[in-house]
């Protein structure tokens, strides 16, 4: 039976990598033998919103919900919508209604990549992010008062619910046991944000309890980052709330070369709903329309999809064919963020041809 796939690009560079994305699943699916279906939809784009006057038709989760994974490129174009009200109409919302509580987020230094940092090599730098996605800093709860007046007051509170806690710690501790280091880094900071990161501490202690053989530490968020840049050899899984993992999963990437590269998997682990591939980075219209986006985010992103979907194997084999198009270095073909003249179909292309052998 074909999977069923929904395919929305979104805007600026979301509609340049997701043909990328496409092609080069489509050559998985042809050699792994999977069958694909894929059916796109328009709707999530700022320009869906200047039609229509909002993100998304009220039905989209009647739409989407019978799908078995959502694909999706970027949304936003700040000069046509505010962002607040495209991301909040389109992906906050596929998040949080389909319950997609997990945003893994690889962060690898690739071979032929050069970090920005000194002397770090591949091997260097290979953690996740695992950032809790429904939740958090990002609430709903709070207001305005005494609007346009000098006492304007506006507040936005952050929701930890235990239930929502403990499943993304589980599910972090959970990938920890699968890797060789077994070491687990809890982002904090419960020096400063007095009541909502202390619980998070405690429930990171025990949690750790039905884990001993992870190793866990835990950083405020500002030490994180500068960790992150000075020693990324530490790090393994690394956990945190939803505004937290959003900061660690630019800043990781960026370690490793470019935030190009960087995907992401929003999962709802029980399968009641379908998950949501992205690559973590936007729209970027500093560089859309010019066909020198890389894809490889994308691409990976459909590896992580693939994967979800039962086909390992043929992840794998994606992500093997990212590497061997990096690691060839061929600057006519490889991206300007990854120091080539190429364009995002020729970088696609390249990794599509890898994987056809
Ligand atoms: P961005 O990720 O779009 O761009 C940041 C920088 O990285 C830019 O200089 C851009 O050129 C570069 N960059 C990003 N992706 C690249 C790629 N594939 N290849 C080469 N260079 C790349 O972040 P931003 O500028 O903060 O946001 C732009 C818009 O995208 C905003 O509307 C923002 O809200 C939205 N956004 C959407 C998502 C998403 O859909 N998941 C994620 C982040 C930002
Ligand atoms: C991401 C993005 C989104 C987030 C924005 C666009 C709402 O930055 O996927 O990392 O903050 O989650
Ligand atoms: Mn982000």
């Amino acid at each position: 039976m074909a999977h069923r796939i929904a395919v929305i690009a979104g805007d600026g560079i979301g509609t340049e990598v997701m043909p990328e994305g496409i092609r080069v699943l489509e050559a998985a699916a042809k050699r792994f033998n999977i069958d694909l279906a894929f059916t796109t939809f328009e709707f999530g784009s700022c320009d869906y919103y200047l039609e229509h006057g909002k993100m998304l038709p009220d039905d989209w989760f009647d739409q989407l919900k019978g799908f078995d994974a959502l694909f999706y490129g970027a949304v936003g174009w700040p000069d046509k919508v505010p962002d607040h009200i495209s991301l909040w109409g389109s992906l906050l919302q596929f998040r949080r209604q389909f319950d997609q509580y997990i945003n893994l987020r690889p962060c690898r230094l690739m071979p032929g990549i050069k970090s920005p940092l000194a002397g770090r090599k591949p091997g260097d730098i290979d953690f996740y992010v695992v950032r809790e996605n429904t939740e958090g800093e990002y609430s709903s709860v709070g207001g305005k008062m005494y609007e346009g007046t000098e006492r304007e007051i506006v507040i936005q509170e952050t929701v930890m619910s235990r239930t929502g806690v403990d499943r993304v710690l589980k599910y972090a501790f959970d990938l920890a046991q699968t890797r060789p280091r077994k070491k687990l880094t809890s982002a904090t900071k419960s020096n400063g944000i007095s009541i909502t990161m202390p619980y998070w501490d405690e429930r990171v202690a025990e949690m750790a309890k039905q884990y001993p053989e992870i190793a866990v530490d835990k950083f405020h968020i500002d030490i994180l980052t500068a960790n992150f840049v000075l020693h990324p050899d530490w790090f393994d899984v690394v956990v945190g709330s939803n505004l937290f993992g959003d900061i660690l999963s630019d800043l990781g990437p960026a370690c490793t070369g470019t935030i190009g590269v960087a995907p992401s998997a929003n999962i709802n682990p029980e399968g009641k709903f379908p998950s949501l591939f992205e690559p973590v980075h936007g729209s970027a219209p500093d560089i859309a329309g010019q066909g020198i986006a890389n894809p490889i985010g994308q691409i990976w992103s459909g590896a992580m999809m693939l994967e979800h979907l039962g086909y390992k194997e043929a992840g794998d084999a994606m992500v093997e064919a990212i590497e061997a198009v990096l690691s060839e270095g061929d600057s006519q073909v490889l991206t300007r963020d990854v120091g080539g003249q190429g364009t995002t179909e020729s970088l696609g292309n390249a990794i599509a041809e890898r994987i056809r052998g």
